[in-house]
């Protein structure tokens, strides 16, 4: 199925069970793909062109080192201008494929076919590719959009439960946003996936990434949980996995949201996040290790004075959540009722 995207949408979008072949570019291309899938990929029917480069590559490898060889790989071919690389993997593979994409050639085309849940729900779309440095995640990159993104949820049969959990929490945040509290709360019982939440989160996410492209102002809605989340994700030396960092971001952005005398949250849905971040609770660093990392938040800036603000993102049961310019200070309550409560419910099961 190709879902319907605003026009002049840059990326194609399909969401599919099996991959299907016609889908792959037409002319020259070739692939990056995750090791992990070349099994699957070829059961499924789909080519294998001649150069393909099969990697691993753990988060710790998502570095500008890690591309370099694709690169010269790409050179000695020689790959063309008018070729297409297929990006075949999660979230790291992706980013880091089309950064190499957006590189080679000062730009050829890409396509992604993510086969995690957090890549089909969220990192495959929205043209943002990007590098760790030393200093920080995401730290180097381009925004360069994949001419498609195919989706194939076959692929995520494989995938560890931890990863699927992972993913679910791009899902929730989507809800989040949206102020969707039944949807949310849907997602946090204890089913199986349905592939109506990816699609509604990717067409979510194409109308917001349209509308702004480089996040001037709409997309930072998509931050929501990631501001705290970030500092819990480095603080926990990236023991905590993106996805479930988001998720305690999310908790702690309703608490906050509450203490800035938003809306209050149905107290079903506070429950259901906590009894489902609960187990993750010896994995959230102290407050005194996240005030510096939030201190150098991307999206930190220079506030009159020497006082810094960050963009924080705020959800609202029945609307869409709001921006707000906060201290980091402002977090360090949120933090620790999100602690309190998930540690109280640790001894409670
Ligand atoms: N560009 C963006 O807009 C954006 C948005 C969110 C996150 N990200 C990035 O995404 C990354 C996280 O992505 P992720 O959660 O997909 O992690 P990942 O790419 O590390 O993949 C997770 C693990 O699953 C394995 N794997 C992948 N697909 C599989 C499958 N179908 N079956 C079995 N194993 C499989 C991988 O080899 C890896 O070990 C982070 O680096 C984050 O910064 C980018």
């Amino acid at each position: 199925m190709r879902l319907a995207t605003p026009s002049g949408f840059a990326t194609e979008v399909f969401l599919l069970e099996a991959p299907d072949r016609e889908l792959l570019p037409e002319g020259a291309w070739t692939l990056v793909g995750d090791r992990r899938l070349r099994e699957a990929w070829t059961r499924a029917g789909m080519p294998e062109p001649e150069h393909a480069l099969w990697v691993s590559v753990p988060e710790e490898e998502k570095k500008l080192r890690t591309v370099i060889p694709w690169l010269e790989h790409w050179a000695q071919i020689p790959l063309h201008r008018d070729a297409t690389v297929v990006a075949l993997g999660g979230g790291v593979l992706s980013d880091l494929t089309g950064l190499a994409a957006a590189l080679f050639l000062r730009g050829i085309a890409w396509q992604v076919w993510p086969t995690t849940l957090l890549a089909m729900a969220d990192a495959a779309l929205g043209g943002k590719t990007a590098a760790d440095l030393a200093a920080g995640k995401n730290l180097v990159g381009a925004f360069h959009a994949p001419r498609r993104l195919v989706a194939c949820t076959d692929l995520l049969a494989g995938l560890p439960e931890r990863h699927l959990q992972n993913g679910l929490w791009e899902l929730v945040k989507t809800a989040l946003i949206l102020g969707e509290m039944a949807w949310a709360q849907e997602m946090l019982q204890d089913g199986p996936l349905k592939v109506a939440w990816v699609e509604r989160a990717l067409a979510f996410k194409a109308g917001v990434v349209h509308r702004d492209p480089r996040e001037a102002g709409e997309r930072r809605l998509l931050n929501l949980g990631h501001t705290l989340g970030h500092a819990l994700e480095a603080a926990s030396g990236y023991r905590l996995l993106h996805g479930e960092a988001v998720g305690l971001g999310l908790l702690a952005s309703c608490l906050l949201a509450e203490e800035q005398g938003l809306k209050a949250y149905p107290p079903g849905l506070i429950e259901a996040l906590v009894r489902r971040l609960a187990p993750l609770a010896p994995q959230i660093a102290p407050w005194a290790d996240c005030l510096p990392l939030l201190a150098r938040d991307k999206k930190a800036a220079r506030a009159s004075g020497s006082s810094i603000e960050i963009q924080c993102i705020l959800p609202r049961p029945g609307e869409p959540a709001v921006q707000r310019a906060l201290p980091p200070e402002a977090w360090e309550s949120s933090h620790a009722r999100l602690l309190a409560l998930l540690h109280q419910e640790s001894a409670r099961v």
